[in-house]
């Protein structure tokens, strides 16, 4: 029987609350299931972390999760550590290193879950967004110097590369092949940015030229809120820059119902590294400690991280059983309208897995 090693780092804030949530989730479906073994390893790394030792995580983090099948991460962020000591120090210190360059984030309203468009049913909003995610905006090219001077500078240096906008668009129209509208929407800023995105939408058409059964557009950032918000159901699968996807993905989860639910996969394809699981969401100072987080964008990362591991009918278990307790209101956290506690719902969920 296959035994699949899971590192769990639950971080910061709710992350620590929606991981312990997930576990328990994960390991029900594992006992239901019956065909695989989860075993999760946990790591304190995070904001506590650094307060004891300067850093977020050991100088021997990396070579330690080398080893896992996963990661199953929470999410990172201290209100007295500034966010980008935290994101660099944990999240994108381990993202780039293990080249996760295709973060996938499905957004789909889900039955039950009021959309805060008008209108708008389960039926017309169902995308998932794959975010470039190892260069861009977030390459980490940049520099500040005469620092508290009048002329201090400071620069973040877009990078894009030939090799990763090619195997960005690839992961992306294959993945738009393998959903039933087989439609791919591309996100651009080529107008204002004149020479990184133009050969983003250079390689989008190359790239297209092989796919001749994906029908594929292009829309500008900008209008891509407005096609968002206004008409949901022409959009399927889309493809964006790093601080696109970022920013899109939130608004996204936003128009499902709420960002406790939207998840993440960051995804190495190639297997070379282990891929990290996550939600969305970040540790949510306002809400920490009150035992009210939604855990359901950490467990549909869950079901993400079983269909990555090859276990499919226990992925589609655990879907199922979300899709039946988020049909039921009163199984809805404070962030849906409910009044339900994450404890409630995790309850129901490994309720309904059976
Ligand atoms: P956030 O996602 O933590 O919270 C934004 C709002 O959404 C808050 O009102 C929060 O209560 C609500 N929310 C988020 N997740 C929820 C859930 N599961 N259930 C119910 N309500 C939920 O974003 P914010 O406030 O911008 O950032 C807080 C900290 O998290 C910062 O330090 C930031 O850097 C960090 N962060 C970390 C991320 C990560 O680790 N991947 C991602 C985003 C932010
Ligand atoms: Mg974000």
């Amino acid at each position: 029987m296959p035994s699949y090693r899971i590192a769990a780092i639950p971080g910061d804030g709710i992350g620590c609350e929606v991981i312990s949530a997930g576990i328990e989730v994960l390991e029900a479906c594992a006992r239901l299931e019956k065909g695989f073994q989860l075993q999760f390893e946990h790591f304190d790394w995070g904001s506590d972390y650094y307060k004891r030792h300067g850093v977020m995580m050991p100088a021997d983090g990396l070579a330690t999760l080398r080893g896992f099948d996963a990661i199953y991460f929470g999410a990172v962020g201290a209100p007295d550590i500034p966010d980008h000591v935290t994101l660099w120090g944990l999240r994108l210190a381990i993202c780039q290193p293990f080249d996760q360059y295709a973060n996938v984030r499905p957004a789909r309203l889900l039955p039950g879950i009021q959309s805060p468009l008008a209108g708008v049913g389960p039926e017309d909003l169902d995308w998932v967004i794959v975010r470039e995610n190892s260069e861009g905006e977030y390459a980490g090219h940049g520099g500040r110097s005469h620092r508290g001077l009048p002329e201090e500078v400071a620069t973040d240096v877009a990078i894009y590369t030939r090799a990763g906008i090619a195997r960005i668009m690839r992961f992306a129209f294959d993945l738009a092949r393998s959903r039933p509208r087989h439609r791919l929407t591309v996100v651009t800023k080529s107008n204002a940015q004149r020479h990184g995105l133009v050969l983003w939408d250079e390689i989008a058409a190359e790239v297209a030229a092989g796919y001749p059964d994906v029908q594929w557009d292009k829309t500008l950032v900008d209008a891509m809120t407005a096609r968002m918000t206004l008409k949901p159901r022409t959009l399927d699968t889309i493809v964006s820059t790093n601080l696109h996807g970022d920013i899109l993905s939130d608004l996204a989860a936003a128009l499902a119902g709420s960002l406790g639910i939207g998840p993440t996969a960051n995804l190495n394809p190639e297997r070379r590294f282990p891929s990290m699981f996550e939600p969305i969401h970040g540790s949510a100072f306002d809400i920490a400690g009150k035992g009210i987080a939604n855990p359901i964008g950490t467990f549909w990362c869950g079901s993400m991280m079983l269909e990555h591991l090859g276990e499919k009918a226990a992925a589609a278990r655990l879907m199922r059983a979300i899709e039946r307790v988020m049909a039921d209101s009163s199984l809805h956290t404070p962030d849906l309208g409910g009044t339900a506690t994450t404890k409630q719902v995790t309850a129901a969920v490994c309720a309904a897995l059976a």
